[in-house]
């Protein structure tokens, strides 16, 4: 059980919110590249709480940046994009990638008023076929070495989750709570589990499965959003304090360990695991006879923020606990001035990082959708 106000210490993701602030020294996915064209050169993308426009000039810069005007507040999503960057749709203030003014077309032409403008702009960068964002402070750390975006023996598809309506710390205690899977999932989980253990290491902790028949499943939770199961990474995006936005990265080894050039990952979007599709639990029906719908059940039911001050954790929560410790203990690192678990800042020193390919090509088949993960 926890207080209100550690409740909403681990929950809130705004600007200042100590958990928004510990959020914010990560890189995270913001939107699926190949859908930044030029005939669609613009996106809202709504992360921990803010609201920006993701842009890709006509010269083929990409750009982040806040998207409400610095003027009087109007959208730059709407805006025209230049070879120099995006024009307000309603006076044409001209921002380049890096939020520089460089235009203010009503202001007499010696105007060098625009020159004491700065739009908010956050930097962005391309991998596995998704542009990742950074909303902290400079310096810049790396994006951590791990098998499922880096091998090159491969390639790799996208899922995109049907929107999460609710706090992303729902999930992300969901995978340490091993002690669902026989309940929630009683229908596709055909193994018992003898006994289960957590571990930290580096990059997050480490949930241990032993199973009747001996064999034993390990696989991580990479602090401090991503379920990293069998051979996906789950990326689970904050954005904002009751609406999630959830990427799948599926990797596919290729037969003989053949190398893939350039590869470019297709993009399959989810259906709606609930109908309305965007109505909130009492007013809605999820569908239960697949993983990830009952999970996205038993999540978006704890309520939009889950009330943590009337709980009974009990010994197979243990996995829970363990992890709002670790969230308590970064975030003060954080507020000490210190980086959290997971950064790495120096190339040299950024490890390859298998956290496990567990399943063969053989397997998993090549192009089917992401099987029973989230266990
Ligand atoms: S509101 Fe953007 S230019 Fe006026
Ligand atoms: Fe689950």
């Amino acid at each position: 059980m926890l207080t209100r106000e550690e409740n909403e210490k681990i929950t809130r993701v705004g600007p200042g919110t100590p958990a928004g602030e510990l959020l914010r020294r990560y890189w995270f996915p913001v939107g699926v590249a190949s859908e930044l064209t030029a005939e669609s050169p613009t996106q809202i993308v709504r992360i921990l709480g803010e609201t920006l426009v993701l842009f890709r000039d006509k010269k083929g810069n990409v750009g982040l940046l806040n998207d409400r005007c610095s003027h009087r507040g109007a959208s730059l999503c709407y805006g025209r994009v230049e070879e120099r960057g995006i024009a307000c749709p309603y006076h044409g203030w001209l921002y380049d990638t890096k939020g520089n003014c460089l235009e203010t077309p009503a202001e007499p032409a010696e105007s060098k008023f625009h020159l004491t403008v700065k739009q908010k702009s956050y930097p962005v960068q391309k991998l596995v076929g998704l542009y990742w964002a950074y909303l902290g402070p400079q310096p810049l750390p790396l994006i951590p070495n791990f098998d499922v975006w880096f091998r090159k023996d491969g390639h790799r598809k996208i899922f995109i989750q049907p929107q999460l309506d609710c706090n992303w710390f729902q999930a992300m205690e969901n995978s340490m709570d091993p002690a669902h899977l026989q309940i929630l999932h009683q229908d596709t989980a055909n193994r018992d589990v003898q006994e289960f253990d957590f571990y930290e290491v580096s990059y997050g902790l480490m949930k241990r499965r032993t199973y009747k028949n001996g064999m034993i499943d390990e696989h991580p939770v990479i602090f401090p959003n991503i379920l990293r199961q069998g051979n996906v990474g789950q990326i689970r995006v904050p954005m904002d304090d009751t609406h999630t936005k959830v990427y799948f990265v599926r990797f596919f080894p290729s037969q003989n360990g053949e190398i893939v050039e350039n590869d470019e990952p297709p993009v399959e979007y989810i259906k709606p695991y609930k109908n309305p599709p965007d109505a909130l639990h009492p007013y809605t029906k999820f569908r239960m006879d697949m993983v990830q719908a009952q999970d996205h059940m038993a999540w978006e039911t704890q309520g939009p923020i889950a009330d943590r001050t009337n709980e009974r954790l009990t010994s197979s929560d243990r996995g829970v606990i363990l992890l709002r410790e670790v969230m308590f203990r970064e975030l003060k690192k954080v507020q000490q001035g210190q980086d959290p678990m997971g950064i790495v800042r120096d190339a040299a020193n950024n490890p390859f990082i298998d956290t496990h390919l567990l399943e063969s090509i053989a397997q998993i088949g090549d192009d089917r959708a992401p099987r029973a993960v989230n266990q």
